[in-house]
């Protein structure tokens, strides 16, 4: 992430580091070993710096914003320990996933360890409405994943659903991180209201984004593996793009490739979806909810923050990591 973005908050964004080890902390190494694995490889912290961004935005960040930044990255780095087992990624923040260093049946037990440590730490921050949201929150991000597993392989899939999927599994965390910093300064709801608009469709782009590199982007920036949606069946918006824009003959091959989860003919599909404007359609879809999340800041008072924010609904869309 870009320097620029945490050096309003660089120092708040310190204390939240260290938060994070503190939670770590567990009496069983294996719970220990992993948590520093997957923490130390470092990832964006876009969720904490969203959350320390709004709160200054509407006032100031205090000691509680700075440990419910921390809860929301490990909700965060629960999903992806969980999520690399189901996709069977092998690659993530440029090194061998913890499925794939340490096995399924540790990623997934350390994975509830690290979802019930940010629970456990919610509950000491003693804010029921929080409290409350954020329950929605991970309950909304599992049904989005298990929505994703009902419809992997099923060409049929609608954009609607799709739509659906990315906002559960991704935006909802997004949205509380941004709406959760005014649920604890007990703001005003049309700027707790407009933050949480912001980080949906922050979350959205996002999503797309990511769905964009999937196919077109650089491994060894994005430190993971191109190729892996389609390997796994995943219909997202390149592929629904190419299948409503292509030739009959490129919607049944993309189709069959997405049934039969046929990861081989990644260079094929590639073209595809080059060719229908997929790549094109997906970064406009990307920019469009970019624009939405700018908008929702509008109840927000002019501040740094508040520009920060607005960079980094940018930052969601435009990036290569
Ligand atoms: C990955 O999130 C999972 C998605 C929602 C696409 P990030 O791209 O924020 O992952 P890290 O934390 O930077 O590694
Ligand atoms: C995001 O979807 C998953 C979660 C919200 C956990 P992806 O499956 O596309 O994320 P990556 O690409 O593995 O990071
Ligand atoms: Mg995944
Ligand atoms: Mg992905």
């Amino acid at each position: 992430m870009d320097v620029t973005f945490k050096s309003s908050v660089a120092a708040e964004f310190a204390q939240v580091d260290d938060v994070i080890v503190e939670l770590l902390k567990s009496d069983v190494e294996m719970v220990e070993n992993i948590g520093h694995y997957i923490v130390r490889a470092g990832g964006k912290r876009m969720r904490p710096l969203l959350v320390l961004l709004s709160a200054k935005a509407l006032g100031g960040v205090n000691s509680a914003h700075i440990r419910f930044a921390a809860v929301v990255e490990f909700i965060h780095t629960a999903t992806l320990l969980h999520d690399d087992v189901v996709d069977l990624s092998t690659l993530r923040r440029g090194m061998p996933t913890a499925n794939a260093a340490f096995g399924n049946a540790p990623s997934v037990l350390v994975g509830d360890f690290i979802y019930t440590r940010a629970f456990q730490l919610m509950v000491e921050l003693n804010n029921m409405p929080l409290l409350a949201h954020m329950a929605e929150t991970t309950n909304t991000i599992a049904a989005g994943e298990v929505m994703q597993l009902v419809h992997a392989g099923d060409p049929d899939t609608q954009a609607e659903q799709y739509q659906e999927i990315i906002r559960r599994k991704t935006a909802a965390l997004f949205a509380a991180a941004c709406c959760g910093a005014g649920l604890l300064h007990q703001s005003p709801a049309d700027q707790t209201d407009g933050l949480y608009h912001y980080g949906m469709n922050l979350g959205i782009a996002f999503q797309l984004a990511d769905d964009l590199l999937d196919y077109a982007g650089d491994p060894s920036q994005t430190g993971k593996n191109v190729g892996d949606d389609l390997r796994e069946g995943k219909i997202t918006l390149p592929l629904l793009h190419a299948m409503k824009a292509g030739t009959p003959a490129q919607r049944d091959r993309v189709a069959e490739v997405l049934r039969q989860k046929e990861g081989d003919a990644f260079a094929e599909i590639i073209e595809i979806v080059r060719h229908t404007g997929g790549i094109e359609a997906t970064r406009a879809a990307a920019m469009h909810h970019q624009a939405l999340a700018q908008a929702a800041l509008a109840p927000l008072p002019e501040s740094d923050a508040l520009s920060a924010l607005n960079q980094m609904a940018e930052k969601a869309v435009d990036r290569q990591a």
